[in-house]
């Protein structure tokens, strides 16, 4: 994105346009799982592979575009701002994936400011070696605060001269560049791998600062880069220790992604001779086709409606809850059969602990009952628990733990199911997380955000609702997923929940599809548009 907001050769409009084109493509790429360009590919697959929300980096391609109609920083504060604002969302998507990777790229707290210097010190390299693109289109990225130091610098450099001040004003900021990069101690305590990684960034960028030394006027016509023996001295030890280091360290690596929607082979995950396609509808019902670009990515299912079933036949409530088993197994057939990513259902909440014990044991008996020997063992789903073991009894803490581990590298459908969840429970609990970490010194209050709260949280990759959608006729939210459904499209059904089945969920998300979300911004198109289109429908 750097390099296409820096193409010498269109016009600032255009170079805007070629980096929207490029973020716009990347949203579709995203939607369809591949892209025809190579570099969008990569991080396509990397991002769905990894389970990664790309969404943080928004701000940052942003910012990228509006660089090309230029800035100016009165002082380092500014300057500051703008690094952090460009630079800091893709190095955070670098740390998740370390994180989910298993070798967690532990960033101190007590360290935030090496870390803030190193990212200084990247984007400085970075303004340094780009002097002759940026020069000759008017921008000049350095704080005016640097230049004020060297008398007539910036008329020397906007009309490319190599005086004497522009020679020091280059040598005192390559010097800066290399101390801001130099933080030994920012990598202590982190998986080697990962350290290894940023140290070897750290040299890379030392000898891209070398380089912009040795160029002397030469910098003011090309950008150097140092040489393929500078760059190999630095490589090839750091993949012989990289290499080394993983290899001691198992590392949680998803596999290969399946094909997208709709499923029709079996997953080629490493157990893929087990695994079995979900069993077809019995009235042969076929998801309906969905663009990609319109599927939720994730669904919350409020499974209500059980108990009323039961009371409408004259049935104990408990006879409810058993006759629901089937449709939540037709959800996760459904979900499998059109192809999303994430499926959480809520089974028991914090506050069902008010019921009689004999409902609360059979809803409890059949979930365990599932978990041993139902008929998802062998299908392509990744099943995780979110909720608190407290109270729950010992053996089904244990049987989901054991499900969580056994089916940890399947990569088709990514199952939560919450038992004994609430929640408010769930950030009384990350609140107290972020609160043990301060305290520990790992995190300093000031700096918290919304990602370290998310960080905090028991799945810290569960991405954000798109579709909520509960049934038996009741509009609420009953304590469900408030952190990541704050911007869920809201759906209720009629039905109890054990005569729905995998065409209700395909339903759902047929409406969703046509749903305009808007995350807080103005509508795409004129209002009058949008109503006359929906009624056209
Ligand atoms: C939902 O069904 C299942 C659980 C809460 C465990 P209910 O048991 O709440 O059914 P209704 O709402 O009473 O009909
Ligand atoms: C929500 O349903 C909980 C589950 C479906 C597990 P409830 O039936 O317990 O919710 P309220 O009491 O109607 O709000
Ligand atoms: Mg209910």
């Amino acid at each position: 994105m750097d390099d296409l907001a820096d193409q010498r050769d269109a016009p600032p409009a255009e170079r805007e346009a070629r980096v929207e084109a490029w973020t716009h493509a990347l949203q579709d790429d995203l939607a369809a799982g591949t892209s025809t360009d190579p570099v969008r590919h990569a991080l396509v697959d990397t991002a769905l592979r990894w389970h990664l929300d790309l969404s943080s980096l928004r701000g940052a391609m942003t910012s990228t575009r509006e660089d090309v109609r230029g800035r100016r920083f009165a002082d380092w504060d500014q300057w500051r701002a703008w690094c952090t604002e460009e630079v800091v969302p893709w190095v955070d998507q670098l740390r998740h994936l370390f994180e989910q990777a298993g070798a967690p790229m532990t960033l101190r707290l007590d360290r935030h400011k090496d870390y803030e210097q190193f990212v200084d010190g990247a984007q400085l390299t970075d303004i340094l070696t780009d002097l002759s693109t940026d020069l000759p289109q008017g921008d000049l990225l350095l704080p005016h605060e640097a230049l004020v130091a060297f008398p007539g610098v910036e008329d020397d450099l906007r009309q490319g001269r190599w005086s004497p001040a522009t020679a020091a004003l280059i040598g005192e900021m390559t010097a800066l560049a290399r101390q801001w990069l130099t933080q030994p101690a920012m990598t202590r305590g982190m998986h080697p791998g990962a350290a290894i990684v940023l140290d070897t960034v750290a040299c890379l960028m030392r000898a891209q600062l070398d380089a912009v030394d040795a160029a002397g006027p030469a910098l003011l016509e090309r950008a150097p880069r140092p040489t393929l023996v500078a760059r190999a001295r630095i490589l090839a030890p750091a993949r012989l220790r990289a290499r080394l280091a993983w290899s001691l360290t198992p590392l949680t690596v998803p596999g290969p992604r399946r094909p997208s929607a709709p499923l029709s082979a079996v997953s080629p995950a490493a157990e893929s001779t087990a695994l079995r396609p979900p069993p077809p509808h019995p009235g042969g019902a076929r998801p309906p086709q969905i663009p990609a670009d319109r599927m939720p990515a994730h669904v919350a299912v409020i499974m209500d409606g059980n108990g009323r079933w039961a009371q409408q036949r004259d049935l104990p409530r408990p006879q409810g809850h058993r006759t629901g088993g089937p449709a939540v197994h037709e959800m996760i057939y459904g979900a499998l059969e059109i192809g999303l990513p994430h499926l959480t259902l809520y089974a028991f909440s914090t506050e069902n602990w008010k019921r009689d014990t004999d409902e609360i044991t059979t809803i409890l008996d059949a979930i365990r009952h599932d978990l041993d020997d139902g008929p998802l063992r062998d299908l392509d789903v990744r099943q995780r628990w979110l909720g608190h073991p407290d109270k729950l009894p010992d053996e089904l803490v244990h049987a989901l733990r054991r499900e969580e581990h056994r089916t940890r590298n399947r990569t088709g459908l990514t199952l939560t199911v919450c038992i004994n969840y609430g929640g408010r429970d769930e950030i009384t609990r990350t609140a107290a997380a972020l609160a043990q970490a301060a305290r520990a010194g790992d995190i300093d209050p000031r700096f918290i955000g919304e990602d370290d709260f998310a960080r905090h949280m028991p799945h810290p990759d569960m991405p954000d609702v798109d579709l909520l959608w509960r049934t038996g006729g009741e509009q609420r939210t009953s304590n469900f997923l408030p952190w990541h459904a704050t911007y869920a499209e809201l759906h209720f059904t009629p039905r109890y929940w054990p005569d729905v089945d995998r065409r209700d969920l395909w339903q759902a998300i047929t409406e969703y599809s046509r749903r305009q979300r808007r995350h807080g911004a103005a509508p795409l198109i004129p209002a009058r548009d949008d109503a006359s289109a929906s009624l056209s429908r």
